[in-house]
């Protein structure tokens, strides 16, 4: 079933007097519970898409839905709602909150999307996840304490507690070896695929690839 189209987006930067046309009309469906993997060289806009997709810019043109609802006749608030309660993002590097503890990440993270639970309710949520993603024993840790892996262990887990329907991911093992990459990647397909999430992610990593159900290619502003 689709949960997410993406139709004829463009995308256009204007720099002082020169525009550029990164997106060039896009096109493409996602469905429900599938990884789609975006690859293509630096520069071919795949940051520009993924960003357009998850409400974090605007697109020129275009149209975007999201369980049939087209996001790009929305608002600024309606789509901050949006992406608070549907939307789970990773990026490249963790962003984690500095000065909070991992279980803290969690918590406002649960916050922030308006997740109502009770105290005890919202503890055991965090607690669950953070024993699936194998970050418990360290909950009362720091962002600074932690290796890029364990950070990048508690990005997902931060991603994905407040049970998003889609998530975004940004390059998320490229800052990784390869044995923590392998682990980060096993870790999002079991997630997602338990919690039925359909994820888009950029990557140029092949060893990823074998991670995504469908594998999309961007050149020079178009799918290929
Ligand atoms: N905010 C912006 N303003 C102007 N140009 C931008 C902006 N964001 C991206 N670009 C340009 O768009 C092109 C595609 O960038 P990006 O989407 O980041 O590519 P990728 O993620 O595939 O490396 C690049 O030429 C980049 O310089
Ligand atoms: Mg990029």
């Amino acid at each position: 079933m689709t949960i997410f189209q993406i139709n004829d987006v463009k995308k256009t930067f204007k720099n002082r007097e020169i525009k550029e046309q990164v997106l060039k009309g896009i096109n493409l469906t996602l469905k429900e519970g599938q990884i789609t993997a975006l690859i293509g060289a630096s520069g071919s806009g795949k940051s520009t898409m993924l960003t357009i997709a998850a409400g974090l810019q605007r697109a020129t043109e275009g149209r975007i839905y999201f369980q049939g609802i087209n996001l790009s006749e929305m608002n600024q608030e309606q789509i901050r709602k949006i992406r608070a309660k549907q939307f789970g993002f990773i990026f490249q590097s963790s962003h984690l909150v500095p000065f909070l503890s991992v279980e803290d990440q969690l918590t406002l993270m649960l916050e922030i999307s308006e997740v109502r639970l009770k105290k005890q309710e919202q503890r055991n949520e965090v607690e669950k996840l953070l024993k699936l993603v194998d970050m418990y024993h360290r909950k009362d840790a720091f962002p600074s304490s932690l290796s890029g892996g364990e950070r990048q262990r508690v990005a997902v887990a931060r991603a994905l507690i407040h049970k998003p329907k889609m998530l975004f991911a940004d390059e998320p093992t490229a800052s990784l070896d390869s044995r923590r990459s392998i682990d980060i990647m096993n870790l999002i397909k079991d997630l997602t695929k338990t919690m039925k999430i359909t994820t888009l992610m950029v990557t140029h990593d092949e060893e990823m690839l074998l991670y995504a159900d469908n594998i999309v290619t961007m050149r020079d502003g178009l799918i290929k």
